[in-house]
């Protein structure tokens, strides 16, 4: 039979691998709108059933969001999904506006899915204003029982893109447990002054990317926090907020390193801190190295180049007793641009573990006010000098 083998059979054939490559590269949609859902009620139900389908179907499924204003309750979308999984948002999805209404810490989560693809030009609207007046929230970050935005737990392979975050009423974004994971052309928006809504917050994470990106919020733009390891920020403009900062770290015990973290071709604007390093005093014991700052640039930062071993907001902590988090192999390279404050470069480490290999290579800082020019501090710690400085070097160790 081997050798005889028609025309007819093979175009059997043919056809039979043609149809099968055809279903497998179509995308079955789902829309929510088939679910029951319509704009301006709440459509969780209508959401979590679509997910549902998506998820159990064998080939690559998409979840479709209209372009509308819906509702959203607390919603976790659990994985493993069949095969690759699209959640795509052109409508605005808006959060429950009482905060009492949340009795977790997330607002809406993706859990445990590999090639997840978060997309869309709509956005998530954490209706923030009701929550930020809570007592307490601002004076102590104590924010008890606010929501998270969006949850990224145990996500792999994956890439967010296009979607707008807008008032969160804590943290717009958190990636904890996650590996390959991409954020791409992600705008947040909040204003200057709302309380802990740091832009996104990784934790103990592996490759994760946060590239072309636009944040706008009252916190970190993006802070790194333990257990993350090569993480790259590139492309972000941030402000107002707080900068992007790793850490703050040792305040909890058993932290996992941090480490392999590329800042680079980043500008900030109006915040807070520029680049930084921010850990506890009195802290438990960990450790942050190979942390690199490259070609950011400042426009009216407070504090742009910032190692902060003594990190204490709301002074709960006791700052006389050091920090024992070790800083390593740390980098700031061509940082220029006007530092809002004369203090432009700040690096404290701690007394009991000084940083070690930090190296100022290009820096040009200025300052213009009546108090200016701009300075240098460094404490517990010899930065190797190289290249242009502006301020000048807080020490005289240079290597060319
Ligand atoms: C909403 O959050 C509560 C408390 O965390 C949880 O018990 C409930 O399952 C969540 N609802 C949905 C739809 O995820
Ligand atoms: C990382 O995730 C992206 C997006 O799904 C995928 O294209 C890429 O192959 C993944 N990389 C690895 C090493 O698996
Ligand atoms: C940062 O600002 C510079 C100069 O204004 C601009 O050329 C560059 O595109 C900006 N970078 C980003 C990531 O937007
Ligand atoms: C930064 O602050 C200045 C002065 O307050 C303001 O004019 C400017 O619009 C701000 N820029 C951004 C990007 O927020
Ligand atoms: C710091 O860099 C040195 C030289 O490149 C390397 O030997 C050392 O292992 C690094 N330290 C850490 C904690 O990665």
């Amino acid at each position: 039979m081997g050798l005889e083998l028609n025309v007819a059979t093979i175009s059997l054939l043919l056809i039979l691998l043609t149809s099968t490559t055809t279903i497998n590269a179509q995308t079955k949609v789902f829309d929510v709108r088939n679910y029951g859902a319509k704009p301006n009620i709440d459509i969780t139900t209508a959401v979590a059933s679509a997910w549902k389908d998506a998820c159990a179907y064998p080939g690559s499924s998409k979840v479709v969001v209209p372009e509308a204003v819906y509702r959203v309750g607390n919603i976790t979308f659990f994985g493993p999904c069949k095969s690759p999984i699209e959640f795509n948002v052109l409508g605005s999805i808006h959060s429950p506006e009482d905060p009492n209404y949340f009795k977790g810490d997330r607002w809406i989560a993706f859990q445990s899915i590999d090639h997840l693809i978060v997309s869309g030009t709509g956005n998530f609207n954490g209706e923030g204003e009701t929550a930020w007046s809570r007592n307490g929230c601002s004076k102590n970050g104590y924010c008890a029982h606010l929501p998270t935005s969006i949850r990224f737990d145990y996500i792999t392979n994956s890439i967010v893109q296009d979607i707008t975050s807008y008032n969160s009423k804590q943290f717009h974004i958190h990636a904890l447990g996650c590996q390959n994971l991409t954020f791409d052309h992600v705008t947040i928006i909040a204003p200057q002054d709302s309380p802990n809504t740091d832009g996104i917050h990784i934790g103990r994470s592996t490759k994760i990317n946060v590239i072309n990106s636009q944040i706008s919020t009252g916190d970190d733009c993006v802070s790194i926090g333990d257990g993350s390891r090569d993480i790259l920020i590139q492309g972000v403009n941030c402000g107002p907020g707080h900068g992007i900062s790793v850490g703050s770290l040792g305040m909890y015990q058993i932290e996992q390193p941090v480490s392999g973290i590329n800042v680079i071709g980043c500008n900030l604007t109006n915040t807070s801190n520029g680049v930084r390093i921010k850990t506890w005093p009195n802290s438990y014991p960990g450790s942050a190295s190979n942390i690199h700052f490259e070609n950011i640039i400042i426009n009216n930062v407070d504090a742009p180049i910032i190692i902060d071993q003594g990190y204490c907001p709301w002074n709960v902590c006791k700052p006389e007793i050091p920090s024992k988090v070790k800083i390593s192999n740390v980098s700031f390279k061509n940082i220029r641009g006007i530092s809002r404050t004369k203090r432009a470069v700040v690096i404290v480490c701690s007394s009991s573990l000084p940083c070690e290999n930090v190296e100022l290579r290009d820096i040009d800082l200025r300052y213009n006010g009546k108090d200016g020019p701009a300075t240098s501090r460094c404490v517990n710690v010899k930065p190797i000098i190289a290249g242009y400085q502006n301020p000048p070097p807080c020490t005289i160790t240079t290597v060319f």
